[in-house]
This record gives structure tokens, sequence and C-alpha cells, in this order.
């Protein structure tokens, strides 16, 4: 084949991922919160953000209300929306990873397979995994929102943990009980497992 020429490249004239994370004082990271709707994924990242914040690192919350209502706007709750859905998502959160921000992505992603899917796409040293876990009674029981109660009346077709499955992690790199933790437990447990992973 031939040789391209008068090709310049400036690859070493771009700012690197490294050259950002310097300038922000941490290592970037994707934490993934899975869990089912209800168990605390929202509440958590919220928290942890604040937290991060406080702490000087540099954080961006990632769920359902400020992606579904935006960017995803067009996808519902079929596994092929949710996969595309997560797709989108995993792209986004590898755009922040690689502006050294460390992005908190709450969303149920609910099978295993798009949850490797998204792991995929931001790359397995990167993504961390945590199984934001409460049993269904008890998510169904805080119905925070009133859709599982929905879901029962059969109002919402296709409801997580009711007609739509939830496939628990199998090997999370953290498992948070939010049905035995308080809240300020389970970010600082969090919080402390990430520690060594995002400072320089
Ligand atoms: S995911 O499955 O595609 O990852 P996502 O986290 O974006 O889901 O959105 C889940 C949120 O949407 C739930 O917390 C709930 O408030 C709402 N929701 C509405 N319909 C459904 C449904 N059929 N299944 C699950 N969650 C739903």
């Amino acid at each position: 084949m031939a040789q391209a020429t008068n090709i310049h490249p400036i690859f070493d004239r771009l700012l690197q991922r490294n050259d950002r994370e310097q300038h922000l004082g941490q290592r970037s990271k994707v934490l993934w919160l899975t869990g089912l709707s209800g168990s605390g994924k929202s509440t958590i990242a919220q928290a942890l953000e604040r937290k991060l914040h406080n702490e000087g690192y540099f954080a961006q919350v990632l769920d359902g209300d400020n992606i579904r209502s935006g960017i995803n706007n067009n996808l519902g709750f079929s596994l092929e929306d949710r996969k595309e859905n997560i797709r989108r998502i995993a792209e986004i959160a590898k755009l922040y990873l690689h502006s050294g921000v460390i992005t908190l992505n709450s969303f149920v992603s609910p099978t295993r397979e798009i949850r490797a899917f998204a792991k995929d796409i931001i790359g397995a040293e990167d993504f961390v995994e945590i199984y934001i876990n409460a049993p269904l009674e008890v998510c169904e029981a805080r119905d925070v929102k009133g859709l599982y109660k929905k879901a029962r009346n059969g109002e919402i077709k296709g409801f997580t943990g009711i007609d739509s499955p939830y496939e628990a992690p199998e090997q999370p790199a953290l498992e948070i009980r939010t049905d035995q933790l308080s809240l300020e437990e389970s970010v600082d447990r969090i919080y402390e497992f990430i520690q060594s992973g995002i400072s320089i």
C-alpha cells in the first residue's frame, strides 16, 4: 500500500487525558451504579457527587432524569431501547472520562448483556460496577415514584422486577445493601473503595 504523504500528525501536540487529569488533580473513572428502580441509586449518586465535590474532586452525575428527558427522550423501556439508552450513556461517560471527569452513572441497566456492552465501550479498567442492592419487596414498599403500584395494576407494562427482567451482577466491584446501610454509610463505603483509584 502506498505511504500517505503530506500528512502532519498532531497527536503529540493534542492534549491527552493524562494532561487533563493532572490539571484536575485526579484520575477519572466511570462509576456504574446498577439496581432496581427505588434501590437508591440516584440518591446515592447525588450524595456521593456532593461528597466528592467537597473533597476537591470534579464529578458529574448522569441519571435517568437528565438523560431520558434530553438526549434519550426518544427511547422507551423495551429491552432494545434500554440497550440503546445505555449505549449512548456509555459513550457520553467515555467523553467525560477522557476529559478527566469522574462520572457517577445511575441507571437500572437491567441485564448482564447491557452492562457488558457499557463496560466494553468504556474500557474494563475504567468501569467500576457498583451493585445498589435492595430486595424487590423493599423497593416496592418504598415506591418513591408510585411506579410499582402502577406496574402491579397493569398501568405500566414491562416494569423492571415485575414483568421485565433484572439480572443481578455476578461479580460487581462493590455491592451496597441499601436495606441494611444508611445513606451516609453507603456513600462512605463507595468513597473509601474508589479513593485510591481516583487519586493522583
Ligand atoms: S434502563 O433500564 O434503561 O437502564 P433507566 O435507568 O434509564 O432504565 O430508567 C429507569 C427509571 O425510569 C426508573 O427509575 C423509573 O423511574 C422509570 N421507569 C419508567 N418506566 C419504567 C419501566 N418500564 N421499567 C423501569 N423503569 C421505568
